[in-house]
């Protein structure tokens, strides 16, 4: 009943020019997702500009492949995302919709893609990162929600749980480990949706952690206060960056710390009665986006680029 998961890279913004796509042709990195995860989350692969790159045309074709792996090899699949304010097509983010259009739209992706996977997606991040560090919702840059009001948010959970009554809806964000501005955000907006019977099921952390900002201590205690309301957590992008000395390559010290926050982060989801879902933002630093969006930082995952175990690999089997 705890799955443990992964990324599978492919279609990032940072693997474009470099690799061909890992999924489809690393072997090293296929046996290593078939053999060592319970649960794998398309990196890329269900996102809007995706699945969706064209108003009439969808491109189910890597998602598809991701998902009958995982059946193949007894994994479950986690959904992402539905709404977000980011890697939206541009068909989408520079068409001239009208409200009722929009909606359509919105209404015609979600029914279509959760349809297609009904069934065989376990959770879906339905909305991804609806609010700012403040706990504002993001009125200006989600097209959804600057369009459609606030309560587009409910509709989509409603939709999703039309297409696939059986898959646990999820809102996910970073900067939500530690109680704070925006997790008391989530808090009151969870608790406001179930007692209107708005079908959400879980609210899910990110975790992509930096040794610059140290470990958020309350993690357990944070997933805690929601799994109290009677919701699902889960951990689903972990990953811990690190300054990298001038040579590119961690300390011993360094990866130390890094395997300390892994185990924490893993700790505090069995220590919570229905976190159940504990993934990682990608296995190997070969193809994790943080070297590319987070300037001088690395070595964020648990193997080398040469799929080399590190000692956070270590640190999480042995806390299973
Ligand atoms: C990142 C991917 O890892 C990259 O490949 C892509 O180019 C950009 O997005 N929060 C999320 C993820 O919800 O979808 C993001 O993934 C990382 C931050």
């Amino acid at each position: 009943g705890f799955y443990v998961g992964t990324a599978v890279a492919g279609g990032g913004h940072h693997l474009e020019q470099d690799y061909p796509d890992p999924f489809t042709y690393d072997r090293e990195y296929r046996r290593i997702l078939a053999n060592q995860f319970s649960s794998v989350s398309p990196e890329n692969q269900m996102k809007w500009e995706f699945i969706h790159p064209e108003q009439d045309q969808y491109n189910f074709e890597a998602a598809d492949a991701i998902v009958d792996f995982a059946e193949r090899h007894r994994q479950v699949v986690r959904g992402h995302t539905l709404l977000w304010h980011s890697q939206n097509p541009e068909w989408l983010e520079q068409g001239d919709f009208t409200d009722e259009e929009l909606r359509a739209i919105l209404r015609d992706h979600i029914t279509t893609v959760v349809g297609r996977y009904a069934g065989r997606i376990q959770q879906w991040d339905v909305a991804n990162e609806i609010f700012n560090e403040q706990g504002q919702l993001r009125t200006q840059d989600n097209i959804w929600i600057r369009e459609l009001g606030p309560g587009i948010v409910a509709d989509a959970f409603r939709w999703a749980h039309q297409a696939d009554p059986e898959a646990l809806l999820f809102f996910n964000d970073y900067g939500v480990e530690s109680d704070n501005a925006k997790s008391d955000a989530y808090y009151a907006l969870t608790q406001d949706l179930m007692a209107q019977g708005v079908p959400v099921h879980g609210f899910s952390v990110q975790a992509h952690l930096s040794t610059r900002y140290g470990f958020p201590g309350d993690l357990e205690q944070n997933l805690r206060r929601f799994d109290e309301l009677g919701l699902e957590t889960a951990v689903t992008e972990l990953d811990v960056r690190m300054d990298l000395p001038e040579s590119g390559v961690p300390t011993d010290a360094q990866l130390r710390q890094q395997a300390d926050y892994y185990q924490r982060a893993l700790d505090a989801c069995l220590a919570v009665e229905d976190c159940n879902s504990f993934t990682i933002w990608g296995f190997t630093d070969k193809y994790s986006w943080v070297p590319v969006f987070f300037e001088g930082q690395g070595s964020a995952t648990i193997m080398t680029e040469d799929f080399d175990r590190k000692p956070a690999f270590f640190a999480l089997q042995s806390a299973l």
